[in-house]
């Protein structure tokens, strides 16, 4: 399957860190740095010396914060974002996060109103630009450090090109400062110095007749529709004795075994407490999906997969307004306690391998439940051992994972473990 990936279409091409004229006068590595240290670029400034000044603007914008507990508000940040936010190469497709979906992603636990952050033409309020921050705790190697994660920049289509969203990286970054957090963590599609890391998007047709009728996958050559279709059917019952949603109860043990699970990586959250797992993990209507397994015998929580749901607009499109699709979320397994040193002539572990698979396919079998038409995923986490088993097809699309005012080596995409929405 060929398929088409979102992306944003800006800098797809490396300019040369003289070009950067913002990204080359911030706390960022330069695109052809070898790192093999880590620690803060340029040090923390006390709180009280961090500027209370409002970044400035050009006159005829106001800065605004955004609240999401308030319907307009965060009716004005969906209907800014769904017209220009991220689009792929071709615009035939873009993000149409939905308010719930925003109200859940802007206000996990410790969330701050002054941290979302938006752009209004004075004259007339109308919303114009975006940009949020919510906490995270990143751990990089061995070093765990509060960072702010950064998300949702957006300026309006007919503002670009006009260097607004160096001012609004600017603004956060002060907002950040004033809270003493001088790190951050964001994603873009936008090659820019220096990413840590950098994955591919892969796609699992669920729905191929609507996928190649929105353009989002072509027919193999040689191949038939129906023939395409037979490929990608789903089992109608998961595999799994035990598996079944999530549930309340199982935050705590769930806890255990994400975190457990992510050690395994170099460049990965931490859950600190059961009310972060309650509102990242624990099913959230129309949101976020969670499965566990319950050992029938011992009743213990065994392993857990999720998926969050974000549609894209399909543009210009005659029979189809709405491609909703699937992402692959967090995942844990016990299985890696009982050892992965069994492994496959390719280095894969046997074990690890075999559940994970048998997870992602329920995961599938769901989804498909559910009407989502395909679930995407990257090459991160333990992703690579189950995407072509389980048909996933590798997309265009990269995502690349930055740092801001953090020194840091590479990391493998195997080794990541953050998910960003
Ligand atoms: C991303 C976006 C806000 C940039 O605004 P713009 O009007 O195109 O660009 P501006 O003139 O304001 O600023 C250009 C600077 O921002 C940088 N920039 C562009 N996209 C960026 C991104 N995603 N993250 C951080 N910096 C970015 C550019 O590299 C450039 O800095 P440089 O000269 O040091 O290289 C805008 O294109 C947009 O809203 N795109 C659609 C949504 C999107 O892609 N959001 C980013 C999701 S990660």
């Amino acid at each position: 399957m060929q398929s088409l990936a979102l992306q944003e279409s800006t800098g797809k091409e490396k300019k040369t860190m003289a070009e950067h004229r913002f990204w080359n006068t911030q706390p960022v590595p330069k695109h052809d740095e070898n790192i093999t240290d880590m620690g803060p670029i340029e040090p923390s400034i006390p709180v009280d010396q961090v500027s209370k000044e409002l970044t400035a603007l050009p006159k005829e914008f106001e800065w605004c914060e955004l609240d999401m507990t308030i319907e307009k508000d965060a009716k004005e940040l969906y209907d800014l974002l769904t017209l220009n936010y991220v689009e792929d190469d071709e615009a035939q497709f873009r993000f149409d996060y939905s308010v719930n979906f925003l109200k859940w992603a802007l206000q996990p636990p410790n969330w701050r109103k002054d941290w979302l952050v938006g752009v209004r033409v004075a004259s007339n309020k109308k919303l114009v630009a975006f940009i949020s921050a919510i906490p995270v705790q990143l751990r990089t190697f061995d070093k765990s450090t509060l960072m702010t994660e950064i998300n949702f920049l957006n300026v309006h289509k007919k503002l670009r090109s006009k260097r607004l969203a160096p001012v609004m990286i600017r603004e956060i970054t002060r907002r950040s400062h004033i809270h003493g957090i001088f790190q951050a963590v964001y994603t873009a599609g936008a090659v820019l110095p220096k990413p840590v890391s950098t994955c591919q998007y892969f796609h699992r047709s669920l729905n191929p007749k609507k996928l190649v009728e929105c353009g989002f996958s072509r027919i193999p050559q040689s191949w038939t529709l129906a023939r395409m279709i037979k490929h990608f059917k789903v089992p109608e019952k998961t595999s799994i004795p035990g598996f079944r949603e999530m549930q309340q109860k199982d935050v705590p043990e769930v806890l255990v075994l994400v975190n457990k699970y992510l050690e395994r990586f170099d460049f990965a959250p931490q859950f600190e407490t059961n009310a972060d797992v309650e509102h990242w993990i624990l099913p959230h209507k129309d949101v976020v999906w969670s499965y566990v397994v319950e050992d029938p015998t011992t009743k213990k929580i065994t392993d857990m997969v999720s998926f969050y749901s974000l549609p894209s607009s399909v543009i210009g499109n005659p029979k189809h307004k709405t491609l909703n699709a699937a992402y692959l979320f967090y995942y844990g397994t016990d299985i890696i306690s009982k050892g992965t040193e069994d492994k496959h002539e390719d280095g894969t572990p046997k074990l690890l391998s075999k559940r994970l698979n048998e997870l992602v396919g329920d995961a599938l079998v769901m989804a498909k439940r559910l009407g989502f038409d395909v679930m995407n995923g990257l090459q991160l986490m333990d992703n690579g051992l189950v995407l072509q088993q389980q048909k996933f097809g590798a997309g265009d699309g990269h995502l690349n994972y930055y740092l801001y005012n953090w020194r840091c080596p590479d990391v493998d995409d195997k080794k990541v473990g953050l998910v960003m929405l």
